[in-house]
């Protein structure tokens, strides 16, 4: 009971916000607007009553952000009285109690304030009062802005700090935003702003500063304007210096080449501007600059003699270098086949392994099938062995020579669970002829001693 006598009870209060809400006599559409320099504004009123059956008078007047108030215009429904200052400035709408400003200035921004009473012919008497306020802003558009480098030329990574500012020639309230390669700009710990957003300061200045970068300007009249593309060219470098060679083999930092083959080597580094390389070949005590350049061509005869070499990369603006060396062995590597070979040394222990690994696992499996569910004598059955031998009861181990023949590793497809399980697989088997089989063994001599078993 108490429930619903408070759903009745809040009901009752929607109605009476609803019956407030349409007993408002006038609505104004927008409350607040966002006014272009000397474009015109409508402050648009809806009247929500016939102006017959009614006496009005009202006012309309502006307060300035300083604080300053005029009057408009004063009406009633017969005349109209505007503020001569205002004339030729504003238009009274007559039926409805709309304003309009007809060419926005940057002083008409402030409040709006509407004043009107209501007195129903129906009712004299009682006037009613309503006040409405509309919020005005003026605002220039944004011209293109335009981006000042400081410094205007490249800078060094990690050396320099880089102070952009972007500037419009026109606008007011104007937010600026910055973009590289199109992504927005963040502050972070070397990425700095100015109060307004204007100005970007960059402390150090880093190879992923890199890029294209726009400024972005706005304010409320106008959407983003981005300026015009500026690169940012950083100098950095030499980071990640390779040797690399088409020929001969590689293992690691060390090449190995045919005795009088010719062998290019290229270096290569991530660098700006491009470094220059040196290539210098390292002996015992002394060290020599072969050639410049990023490629270097060697032929060399001395066989199984290690040389060590050197590739340089400088860069003249960083003034950085980065070393990488190698060693070069000259050896019959031959032709490709023996290449194979070659290589199959260098990863040999694991081959071997992964072989010897093979081979276990292969014998156990085998251990484990002939304990459990003597595959034999179903292969047997396979290849049609005698009727008569395959239907004598065996254990599986009476005779060595019985166990002559061929034997089979039967690969079932999914789990085998349990030896039961792939005893019954193998049974299955002779019906299912196309089962991948192979072959691992085939036992070649009949052994003499007949009481030993094959696996014993
Ligand atoms: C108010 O009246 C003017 C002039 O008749 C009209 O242009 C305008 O659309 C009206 N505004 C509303 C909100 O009715
Ligand atoms: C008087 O007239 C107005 C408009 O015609 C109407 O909205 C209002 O309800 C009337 N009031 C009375 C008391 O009849
Ligand atoms: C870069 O800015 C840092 C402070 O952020 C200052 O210490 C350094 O001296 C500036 N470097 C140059 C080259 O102006
Ligand atoms: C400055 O830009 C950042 C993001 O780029 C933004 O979050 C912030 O509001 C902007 N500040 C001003 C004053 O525009
Ligand atoms: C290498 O240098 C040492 C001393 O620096 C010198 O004694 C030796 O003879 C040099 N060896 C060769 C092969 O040049
Ligand atoms: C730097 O090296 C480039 C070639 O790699 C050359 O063109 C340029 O003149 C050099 N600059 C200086 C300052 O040495």
């Amino acid at each position: 009971m108490e429930a619903v006598g408070r759903t009745a009870l809040l009901v009752c209060w929607a109605l009476g916000i609803l019956t407030e809400v349409t007993s408002d006599f006038i609505h104004i559409p927008s409350i607040v607007h966002h006014g272009t320099e000397g474009k015109p504004l409508l402050l648009s009123v809806e009247v929500h009553f016939p102006l017959d059956d009614a006496e009005i008078q009202g006012t309309w007047s502006h307060t300035r952000p300083s604080g300053s108030r005029t009057t408009l215009v004063t009406f009633t429904k017969e005349a109209t009285i505007t503020d001569m200052m205002y004339r030729n400035h504003l238009h009274f709408e007559k039926p409805n109690v709309s304003l309009t400003i007809w060419k926005l200035g940057l002083d008409d921004e402030g409040d709006y304030h509407l004043s009107l009473n209501i007195e129903f012919h129906n009712k004299t008497g009682r006037v009613i009062k309503e006040e409405r306020t509309v919020h005005v802003t003026v605002d220039a558009p944004v011209s293109a802005p335009v981006i000042q480098k400081y410094p205007s030329y490249a800078v060094v990574e990690d050396k320099a700090n880089v102070t952009w500012t972007c500037s419009v020639e026109r606008g007011t309230r104007v937010a600026f935003q910055w973009l590289r390669n199109n992504i927005l700009l963040a502050p972070s710990k070397r990425h700095h702003f100015s109060q307004d957003n204007s100005t970007l300061f960059i402390s150090p200045v880093r190879k992923e500063d890199k890029g294209t970068y726009h400024c972005v300007a706005s304010n409320p009249v106008s959407p983003g304007r981005h300026s015009r593309p500026v690169e940012l060219n950083v100098y950095y470098g030499p980071y990640n210096l390779e040797v690399n060679s088409g020929q001969g083999l590689r293992t690691g930092e060390v090449f190995t080449i045919n005795p009088g083959e010719l062998a290019f080597f290229d270096c290569q580094a991530d660098s700006n501007p491009p470094n220059s390389y040196l290539w210098i070949s390292k002996s015992r005590n002394s060290t020599k600059v072969i050639t410049e350049g990023p490629r270097l061509e060697l032929m060399s005869y001395r066989l199984a003699q290690a040389e060590e070499y050197l590739c340089r990369a400088f860069n003249n603006v960083t003034q950085k270098q980065e070393e990488a060396q190698f060693t070069l062995v000259v050896a019959s590597l031959g032709t490709g086949r023996e290449k194979h070979i070659q290589e199959g040394h260098s990863v040999s222990p694991l081959a071997v392994i992964t072989v010897c690994s093979l081979f276990i696992i292969s014998c156990m499996l085998l251990v484990f099938l002939r304990r459990n569910c003597h595959p034999k004598r179903v292969l047997m059955s396979i290849y049609n062995r005698p009727l008569s031998e395959q239907k004598k009861p065996r254990s599986g181990h009476e005779d060595a020579t019985e166990d002559f023949g061929i034997y089979e590793f039967v690969s079932i497809p999914g789990k085998m669970e349990s030896a039961q399980v792939s005893c019954r697989s193998l049974a299955r088997l002779e019906s299912v002829q196309d089962m991948h089989t192979t072959i691992y063994d085939v036992i070649r001599h009949v052994p003499e001693t007949q009481s030993h078993s094959l696996l014993n």
